[in-house]
């Protein structure tokens, strides 16, 4: 058995044939969470000069994004910057450009982002209505947002050579008639496309079709190398279903706050979507908090927690803290290249939730390489708790030798009698690399896949869905309402509980001869599913409960599409899947 003595990167795995634009997580800096609107271009340079000197640029933090606040009014040729706060961009013409800004920040190896919004206005001149960074002049200047100017701004993104671009989603949610701002004449109105936490009432279609708008002219001005999107509408408007399709990541939740409960919250709201991740593609709870309030250098206990529940579940590691007055344990802590290592796998798995109570949470990211995973046992809560998981729940052979390696206590252990136990402290995370045998080598189970299975359609949603975690249209061992999957009385931590209408579509990429699967209705059904191998449909229809065995030979691509609602049953299962390679036994 080869040893885990070193750290999870040095393993090897078949390369990604998918290969897309921030193929692992992106890692950076944005400047939101410490200074929010009030910094200028020394504050970017001073941390982007720290991620050097720091080497955390070398252990993959490369994005150094501005935030809001940087625009002083639109032009009909350009936005002009505040030259107040980023000096750099006065050109000798008497016109502004970041193209200087880039160019030294491109010349310190590093990459830059830039924010906008996919509205007319933005965040700040709601929210931040005080500050004295807004846009300026006229009330059509201070439309500073991409709408009416996507083709316009995406040329001036790609002329100023930036690598990233968030996309904000203020002004198509905040400006409606009836905002006192709007009433006053100082904004046009917006008809609300978000009405958050009222996905019913909020317009997905339409906000979809903006965001694959910009997205297209993003790739037109800069066909060689677009930049990055970040798409950034809080999990509203059923964003975290269709943003795939668009960006590189997409928030799933509001903004995190420096204290545990908020840090949760947006863990909360991404932790649970594995099948909605993958290569190219990635849930974002939202920058990280460490270095801030309850993660600083007085927590270090919940700073590790953060960033290692971040890391199970291959979320963007955006840092936001103040270098200048950080403890260095801080900088240690984010540099840790064990953690960085299992955030940035070249599988691209996100982590899969194996159990969770308010207490505990245990989750599990299959690594490239067979028989490796890493695993977050979780302490939730504010007391001392202690946590066990089973080799056979990571498809490793029990009786086989096996060894854990604790990333932030450094130490390799042997696993004995199968299963790894830890007593954890108040709000501590333990994270381990796993090695061990494969139970069967020549099976897939869907926990073991979750990058290569995509939800293609959403299929039905709930009508009575109050707020955005109550139901995902596609999940892991768990209904889309969140109860977990048994079958004839026995938990199925790998079967896929999917939304009625629900269309998934798992990668097969040649490599498996077979699939087993039983669809299993949740309610009383005479529900017929549908599988088609390469866009082919298989069989007539598959009934109710029918254990299947499809030969896969060959194939690229497997979809598997679950019944219309039927009374009593909103959602369906399937159950038992398994993917075999290898010859025919
Ligand atoms: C919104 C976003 C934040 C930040 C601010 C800036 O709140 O969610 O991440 O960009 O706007 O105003």
């Amino acid at each position: 058995m080869a040893s885990i003595g070193g750290t999870v990167a040095e393993a090897s795995g078949p390369p990604s044939t998918r290969a897309p634009l921030a193929a692992t997580p992106p890692m950076g800096w944005n400047p939101f969470n410490v200074f929010r609107l009030a910094y200028d271009e020394a504050d970017i340079f001073r941390a982007a000069e720290a991620l050097v000197r720091l080497k955390l640029a070398d252990a993959g933090y490369l994005y150094v994004n501005i935030d809001d606040g940087w625009w002083l009014r639109r032009t009909p040729s350009a936005i002009r910057i505040r030259t107040n706060l980023f000096p750099s961009a006065a050109q000798a013409d008497g016109g502004t450009s970041f193209r200087p800004f880039v160019q030294r920040l491109h010349g310190m190896g590093l990459k830059a982002g830039i924010y906008t919004d996919i509205g007319r206005n933005t965040c700040s001149q709601h929210w931040d209505a005080q500050s004295p960074n807004l846009p300026e002049g006229t009330r059509d200047q201070r439309e500073v947002g991409l709408f009416g100017h996507g083709p316009a701004d995406a040329r001036m993104f790609a002329a100023w050579g930036f690598d990233f671009v968030k996309v904000d989603a203020c002004g198509v949610a905040d400006y409606a008639a009836a905002t006192p701002a709007v009433r006053d004449g100082l904004y046009r109105a917006f008809p609300p496309m978000i009405v958050r936490d009222k996905p019913m009432e909020s317009d997905p279609a339409g906000l979809a079709a903006l965001y694959a708008a910009f997205v297209r002219d993003l790739r037109a001005f800069a066909p060689a190398a677009p930049p990055l999107l970040a798409i950034c509408a809080w999990g509203e408007a059923d964003v975290n279903d269709w943003a795939g399709r668009s960006g590189q990541m997409w928030r799933t939740s509001a903004d995190i706050h420096p204290n545990w409960a908020s840090m949760l919250h947006n863990f909360d709201s991404a932790a649970p979507r594995a099948l909605f991740a993958g290569p190219g593609h990635w849930n974002d709870p939202d920058l990280l908090e460490i270095g801030n309030g309850d993660f600083d250098g007085a927590h270090l206990t919940e700073a590790r927690a953060h960033l290692s529940m971040w890391a199970i579940i291959a979320a963007p590691l955006m840092l936001s803290y103040d270098f200048a007055k950080a403890d260095p344990a801080i900088d240690a802590l984010v540099g840790n290249r064990e953690v960085i290592a299992i955030d940035q796998d070249p599988a691209g798995h996100q982590g899969v939730i194996l159990s969770a109570t308010d207490e505990g949470e245990i989750i599990v990211k299959p690594l490239a390489g067979a028989g490796r995973k890493a695993v977050a046992l979780i302490n939730r809560g504010a007391t001392p708790l202690s946590l066990a998981v089973d080799l056979a729940d990571l498809h490793l052979d029990p009786t086989a030798p096996a060894e854990a390696r604790d990333v932030w206590r450094r130490e390799t252990k042997r696993v004995p009698g199968g299963r790894i136990e830890a007593q954890l402290a108040p709000h501590e995370t333990t994270l381990f690399t796993v090695i061990g045998k494969p139970a069967e080598p020549d099976t897939a189970f869907a926990d073991e896949i979750p990058a290569r299975i995509d939800v293609i359609d959403a299929g039905f949603k709930a009508a009575d869905r109050s707020t955005k975690r109550d139901w995902i249209c596609a999940r892991i061992g768990y209904l889309p309402d969140g109860q977990p999957i048994t079958i004839a009385g026995r938990r199925d931590r790998t079967a896929l509980g999917v939304a009625a209408g629900s269309r998934l579509r798992i990668a097969l990429d040649q490599e498996f001869r077979a699939i087993r699967i039983s669809p299993t209705a949740t309610g009383t059904s005479l529900a017929r599913y549908a599988i088609y191998v390469d866009g082919r449909r298989l069989r007539d229809a598959v009934p109710d409960g029918a254990p299947v065995t499809l030969s896969l030979a060959g194939a690229q691509s497997l979809e598997l599409v679950a019944p219309a609602a039927a009374p009593g049953a909103s959602s369906f299962v399937w159950a038992g899947l398994r993917l075999e390679r290898g010859e025919a036994p």
